[in-house]
């Protein structure tokens, strides 16, 4: 009897302790380190735009009132030889050895100004391609870097963060070789954007060349962040190629997620990037373009399964999709630090002029690539007019509230189909909630404690933008996003 008692009492205890409470964990995981886009290569034509519209496309980016960006990729052009499409081909500042042409690429060069006078805390700069006097084929795309080069680039590099920290313009990180498994073109035929292809073998020479170039500029400070591969399986089997000789002069170890793990094949990221880079910390630099609308892929829920590929899908569902992909990197992977791929597109696939529902509506000839987008006509039509998507909202709730330096912290138990994340710094705490579901889901929030007190709470919903809550929330709305602040 006492026996059966003892167990029955057990029972309810587990029954209990599982009943829908959300807890978050105590222990602390990463500490984090910044979340951005970048700045490729919608400058060229935002440039062309009224000053209003420029400095308040600056405002939605960089304001903490707006998305609040804690990172800024600034791309450092090769001058576009060899590309098709003159709004993907960013000017240099390379004429010749030492000698440097400070007038190009003023597009680019403003929106990095308003980074920094909205105190941007963290600017990357980085590099498709390196000037085509480098390269293997005289072009900025479909070749390769010349070994001969290598200290040229180098120095290059180091001279323009030189330039800039004139300026007051202060680089943190350089990327070198963004995506260097591939050239982005073919010999021959006009190429779609700046690319070059740096082998495995050759990636560690270029990462020691450019520590050795920034240290000898007095430019310690400034880290290196490679290699920025663009799909995880290729950074699982070559990392043994190159880091371990680059490690020593790397900052973070980057990669960027294409091919669309699972979590399974993502958590064998942080024990590779460990075993030959020990200490650094894994950021995850680029995504885009979920594939949108496809009935195999269920595109109707933002859990399932995405590969690479077209569609423009600015609602709800969208931004749900990048949300999973953010829980993945910071809860499975473990990175630190986050970018979305370009903050502005104008890849919307339809005529905004033609049908003012189209900026609201999914459609199979537009791209998942940006948070604002832009009339791809404007040059022609005169709109100058912005479209956001609720990509930009769910991006804002993480900008916003996972300051640098914040903590994250493990959230257990929640119920099917919510998903959730935890941060606290010495300004308060935030826990992140996200529906994916299309129903409203209950949470009972009563044994999260260690964040702090409950002060408010910021949602968005597919018929509402950052909402701020006062009353303690009891359910989420089906596909949502909602900021729990404590103090
Ligand atoms: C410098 O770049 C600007 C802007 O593209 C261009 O107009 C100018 O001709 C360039 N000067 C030199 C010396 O290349
Ligand atoms: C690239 O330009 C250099 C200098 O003009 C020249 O010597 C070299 O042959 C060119 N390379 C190719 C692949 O065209
Ligand atoms: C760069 O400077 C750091 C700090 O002084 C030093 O530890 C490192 O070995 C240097 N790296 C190279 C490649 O010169």
């Amino acid at each position: 009897m006492v026996f059966l008692h003892s167990l029955g009492f057990l029972l309810a205890a587990v029954v209990h302790l599982s009943n829908g409470k959300v807890t978050v964990s105590t222990k602390a995981a990463q500490t984090m380190n910044g979340i951005g886009a970048s700045g490729a290569w919608w400058p060229i034509d935002l440039f062309k735009y009224p000053e209003s519209v420029r400095s308040h496309v600056a405002d939605l980016l960089f304001s903490p009132n707006n998305l609040g960006l804690t990172s800024y990729r600034y791309n450092l052009g090769g001058g576009g030889v060899g590309v098709g499409n003159p709004s993907r081909a960013p000017e240099t500042f390379y004429v010749s050895p030492g000698v440097y042409n400070w007038s190009a690429d003023a597009a680019g060069v403003y929106f990095l100004k308003q980074a920094v006078q909205h105190k941007v805390p963290q600017l990357i700069l980085f590099v498709n391609s390196a000037p085509a006097a480098f390269t293997t084929n005289n072009q900025t795309c479909a070749g390769g870097l010349l070994d001969a080069h290598i200290p040229d680039f180098a120095k290059y590099i180091a001279d323009v963060v030189t330039h800039f920290k004139q300026q007051g313009v202060i680089f943190t990180h350089v990327s070198p070789i963004n995506e260097p498994d591939y050239s982005m073109g073919t010999p021959g035929t006009p190429c779609g954007q700046e690319g070059m292809a740096v082998p495995p073998s050759q990636r560690a020479a270029i990462v020691v060349a450019l520590r050795s170039a920034l240290n000898k500029t007095n430019l310690q400070s400034v880290q290196i962040t490679a290699d920025e591969t663009s799909r995880l399986e290729q950074f699982l089997s070559e990392a043994q190629t190159w880091l371990p000789s680059a490690a020593s002069s790397v900052g973070a170890v980057c990669h960027h997620q294409y091919s669309f793990p699972n979590d399974a094949l993502a958590a064998q990221m942080p024990a590779t990037a460990k075993q030959y880079a020990p200490g650094k910390e894994t950021w995850f630099t680029e995504i885009c373009c979920f594939q949108a609308i496809d009935p195999t892929l269920q595109s109707t829920d933002p859990t399932a399964p995405q590969q690479f590929g077209g569609g423009f899908q600015p609602g709800m569902i969208g931004a749900l999709k990048l949300g999973n992909v953010l829980r993945q990197s910071f809860a499975v992977v473990g990175d630190v630090h986050f970018d979305w791929w370009t903050a502005l597109s104008d890849v919307m696939g339809c005529d905004p002029l033609a049908d003012a529902t189209c900026v609201t509506t999914d459609n199979t000839a537009g791209w998942n690539d940006g948070l604002l987008y832009y009339d791809p006509n404007f040059a022609t039509n005169g709109n100058h007019a912005l479209y956001s998507t609720k990509r930009f909202q769910l991006l804002r709730h993480f900008a916003n509230f996972i300051r640098i330096g914040a903590k994250r912290f493990p959230v257990n138990n929640l119920p099917a189909n919510v998903q959730g994340l935890a941060f606290k710094d010495s300004k308060g705490g935030s826990l992140i909630l996200m529906n994916m579901s299309p129903n409203t889901i209950a949470v009972d929030l009563s044994g999260v404690t260690s964040l702090g007190k409950f002060t408010s709470a910021i949602q968005t919903t597919q018929s509402s933008d950052w909402t701020t809550i006062k009353k303690a929330v009891t359910s989420v709305p089906g596909l949502s996003i909602t900021t729990i602040l404590f103090q």
